[in-house]
C-alpha cells in the first residue's frame, strides 16, 4: 500500500478559487519528491491537504491507510505527529529562542529532558544553527529563520516530512545544503515531499517531480538514476 495517494482531488476555495483540479498520483514509503510549478499552482494547497490544515471539496486523500476525508476531527493531532511540515513562513514564536522553537514539538513525545537537549542539538548542528540556540527569531537573518523552521520539523524525526520551499531565503550553498540533508534523512528512511519552484535545484537533484499548473498535475517525471549526482548538467 502506498504511503499517501490523491484519487481525483479538487480544491475550491471560498470565493471560488480553483487551487487544485483532479488531481491523482501514488507515494511509496521512502520515496523522495518534489512538487514543482509556479507560483499560484497550487503546491501550498496540496501540502497542507496532506497534514489536513485544508480538507479537499472533491476526491479521496489517504496518509498512512487513513481516509482524510473522513478521518475524526479528533484524530488529527495523531496524524501530525507523524508528519513534519516546514511552513513556506516559518512560524516561529517570538518570544522563545531558537533552541526553544526547535524543541517546542518534542515536550509532546514524552522524552527525557537530556533527549530533547540532545536532539535539539543535534537538529542545530545539521543546520549550522549552533551559535544561534539562545537567540531570538527577530534577531535572525530570514534564511536563518528558514533553518529553524526545518530543524523544528526535523528534529521530530518524523516518517513523513513535507517541506514548502525550505530553500525560498537561502542561497545557492544553502539550499544545496539543505537538499543534501533531506537526501540524508530520505536515505535512512524519512519520505520527503519538498516544494520547490527552483529550476537549480531541480536540475541538481533528479528525483521524482510532480509538476502542477494552475492546480493540474501535467507531469510526473520520475527520477534519472543518480539523483543528487554531481555530473548532472
Ligand atoms: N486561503 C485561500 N483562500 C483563497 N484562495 C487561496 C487561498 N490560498 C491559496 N489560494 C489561491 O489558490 C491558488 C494556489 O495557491 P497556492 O498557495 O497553493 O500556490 P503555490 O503553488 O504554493 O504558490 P507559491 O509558489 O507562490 O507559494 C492561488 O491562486 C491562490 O491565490
Ligand atoms: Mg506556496
Amino acid at each position: 500500500m502506498p504511503l499517501l495517494s490523491l484519487q481525483g482531488v479538487t480544491k475550491r476555495y471560498p470565493g471560488g478559487v480553483e487551487a487544485l483540479r483532479d488531481v491523482s498520483f501514488e507515494v511509496n514509503e521512502g520515496e523522495f519528491l518534489f512538487l514543482a510549478g509556479p507560483s499560484g499552482a497550487g503546491k501550498t494547497t496540496l501540502l497542507r491537504l496532506l497534514v489536513r490544515l485544508e480538507v479537499a471539496t472533491q476526491g479521496d486523500i489517504l496518509v498512512f491507510g487513513r481516509h482524510l476525508q473522513r478521518i475524526r476531527e479528533s484524530s488529527v493531532p495523531y496524524l501530525r505527529r507523524n508528519i513534519g511540515f516546514v511552513f513556506q513562513d516559518f512560524r516561529l514564536l517570538g518570544d522563545r529562542t531558537v533552541a526553544e522553537n526547535v524543541a517546542l514539538g518534542l515536550h509532546i513525545l514524552g522524552l527525557t529532558r537530556r533527549e530533547i537537549r540532545s536532539r535539539v542539538e543535534e537538529a542545530l548542528a545539521d543546520l549550522q544553527l549552533e551559535g544561534l540556540a539562545a537567540s531570538l527569531p527577530a534577531a535572525l537573518s530570514g534564511g536563518e529563520q528558514q533553518r529553524v523552521a526545518i530543524a523544528r520539523a526535523l528534529v521530530m524525526h518524523p516518517p513523513l516530512l513535507l517541506a514548502d520551499e525550505p530553500t525560498g531565503n537561502l542561497d545557492w550553498d544553502l539550499s544545496n545544503e539543505t537538499v543534501r540533508l533531506l537526501a540524508r534523512l530520505n536515505r535512512r528512511g524519512t519520505t520527503v515531499i519538498m516544494a520547490t519552484h527552483d529550476r537549480f535545484l531541480l536540475r541538481e537533484w533528479p528525483y521524482r517531480t510532480l509538476w502542477l499548473h494552475r492546480g493540474a498535475l501535467v507531469e510526473d517525471r520520475p527520477a534519472s538514476p543518480a539523483p543528487g549526482s554531481t555530473e548532472a548538467s
